[in-house]
């Protein structure tokens, strides 16, 4: 079987596959008709690339959201698709928890601060007064493996935690409403992308912060943008509609942290990722059963 990879993945892991083609660009310029099985990392796969790869039988996905693969298309042409779900929920909410703190104790605005000589002008500035977070509350939009891993987090750091999501929990207008921070953790989908509308971001505090360690299309982020550049809210984002595009306008902004989609990004939970999908693509070698197939 041919094994065809958008990128090379770090872990050992890895090692355990056959020979991986590692292309050279994505989507190929010419169709690779051996392929059956395609490691795919945030690479879109839809209709088009999947004319390209008539011999395909799997997409394993390199992350748990899949929201690149046309899970649909795939399923219509008998291809299975595969994620990495259960390994990345620590490393996840890690670095929810940075930027929550990043923003509401002014973390990367106090370290240009330093580096710019301010410190030795004037001792430091009431813009770098922060919130504690102890004793405010963290609305969590969306409360499944990642969300919880967020919440025990942040109970410790003695934050009230409420959540919204379909079965329980507040309305999504409630939380906005009574949230001093608000994190997604929702899988970017037909229901939840403009979930956070220009309306509904219109219904946060003055001062509440917004994290997105997500999808960046969850939100309206031309609306986003605009209550950014007012100056009414704060936000840690990890994530944006079209990476790694990143609007211009927040490059300016002191009131917003800015990370490039690391919220996976450790060496143990690559590691782990890479486990995950490699099991997924040996599974297949073997005719057994994949043990992470998303549904369609
Ligand atoms: C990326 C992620 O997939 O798991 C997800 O859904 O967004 C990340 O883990 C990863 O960065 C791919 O390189």
């Amino acid at each position: 079987m041919r094994i065809a990879a958008t990128q090379k993945l770090p872990g050992p892991a890895w090692n355990e596959l056959p020979e991986v083609e590692v292309l050279a660009e994505w989507p190929p310029r010419e169709p690779l008709p051996e392929v059956e099985a395609l490691v795919a990392v945030v690479a879109r796969v839809g209709p088009d690339e999947l004319d390209l790869l008539p011999g395909l039988r799997l997409v394993a996905n390199y992350g748990v959201g899949y929201d690149t693969v046309d899970v649909s298309a795939c399923r219509a042409r008998g291809i299975a698709v595969t994620n990495t779900p259960g390994v990345l929920d620590g490393a996840v909410a890690d670095l929810t928890l940075a930027l929550i703190l990043a923003c509401r104790r002014h973390l990367v605005e106090s370290d240009r601060f330093v580096r710019e000589g301010g410190w030795r002008r004037g001792w430091a500035q009431p813009e770098l007064l922060g919130r504690d977070l102890a004793g405010s509350t963290l609305g969590l939009v969306g409360l499944g493996r990642i969300g919880s891993e967020v919440a025990r987090r942040a109970e410790a750091f003695g934050m009230r935690v409420t959540h919204h999501r379909r079965s329980d929990g507040l309305t999504l207008d409630e939380l906005l409403r009574s949230s001093d921070v608000v994190s997604l953790h929702v899988p970017l989908t037909p229901e939840t992308r403009g979930l956070l509308s220009r309306e509904r971001l219109a219904l946060l505090q003055d001062g509440a912060t917004l994290v997105n360690t997500a999808r960046g299309a969850i939100v309206d982020e031309d609306a986003l943008v605009e209550e950014l550049v007012s100056g009414r809210i704060s936000a840690g984002l990890d994530v944006f509609a079209d990476e790694p595009r990143v609007p211009e306008r927040l490059l300016e902004l002191s009131n917003v942290v800015l990370t490039p989609h690391i919220a996976s990004a450790t060496v143990e939970t690559r590691a782990a990722m890479t486990r995950v999908l490699v099991d997924n693509v040996l599974a297949l070698l073997r005719g057994e059963p994949l043990p992470t197939e998303v549904e369609a």
